[in-house]
């Protein structure tokens, strides 16, 4: 299911050399169309991410630090005015679950649950679970279907196994018509099939086939060929 189909620029960017837009990514950001249940935006370290994923996030109504529509906890006010930039365009269809996950406040998030004392709807504490445990009960328990998911980093906190494990418990939520926007660096998640996958440059947001992906490209020819690229960086 597509709960957001698009987003649009609504408008021309006066201050080019302030954050968000001194970010060469979101200056030539001009729209994107999610065509697909998943999602994914990839790309370097500080390429803008964050940046973007966030922006959808609090346009579709979720607090910009995470959690669900109804979190509305705030520890900083770090998050970029890129969302008075765009308009969604959203299906009629409207979803009936959504979390937006920030790797980065993850810790937040789980400490207003507790504050809030809906630790029930999540298989129980967060705190009291590892950083990974915690993430795949978040995803298990609270994750429910019909839903929009904005993810950003999810693998962080897993094991190379429970990547996989998120994998299919993505494809159960997908069946149940989810949909999923995830920023990741990820070569594992981002062979989930059929998903679309934006690279995002100084050039922009473009569409790329995963086997053409840094990531993908880096990591096969590290594992294939570790010994020498040890060597290359004089570690050896
Ligand atoms: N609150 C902020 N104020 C000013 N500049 C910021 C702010 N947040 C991020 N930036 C800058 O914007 C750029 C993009 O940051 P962003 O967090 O979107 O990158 P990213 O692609 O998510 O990177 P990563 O893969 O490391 O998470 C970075 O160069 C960063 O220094
Ligand atoms: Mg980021």
């Amino acid at each position: 299911m597509i709960y957001i189909s698009q987003i649009k620029n609504i408008k021309s960017i006066e201050e080019r050399n302030v954050y968000p837009y001194n970010i060469p990514s979101i200056a030539k950001l001009n729209g994107l169309t999610l065509q697909k249940s998943v999602t994914f935006i990839v790309g370097d370290n500080g390429s803008g991410k964050s940046t973007l994923i966030e922006a959808i996030a609090i346009n579709a109504g979720f607090n910009p630090e995470g959690g669900t529509r109804n979190f509305n906890f705030q520890t900083k006010e770090s998050h970029s005015s890129l969302f008075n930039n765009l308009k969604l365009i959203r299906s009629p269809y409207r979803e009936k679950d959504g979390f937006f996950l920030r790797a980065e406040s993850f810790y937040n998030v789980a400490t207003a649950i507790e504050q809030y004392g809906v630790q029930y709807h999540y298989g129980g504490s967060l705190h009291e679970r590892s950083h990974g445990e915690s993430f795949l009960a978040l995803v298990k328990n609270r994750f429910s279907g019909n839903g929009l998911y904005i993810l950003d980093e999810p693998e962080s906190a897993l094991s190379v196994a429970n990547q996989l494990s998120l994998l299919v418990m993505m494809k159960e939520l997908v069946d149940k018509n989810s949909q999923f926007i995830i920023a990741t660096h990820s070569p594992i998640l981002m062979a989930y099939p059929n998903a679309d996958i934006y690279d995002v440059t100084d050039n922009g947001l473009n569409l790329i086939n995963y086997e053409d992906t840094e990531h993908y490209k880096l990591i096969k020819y590290f594992i294939n060929n570790y010994h020498i690229m040890i060597q290359e960086l004089g570690l050896s």
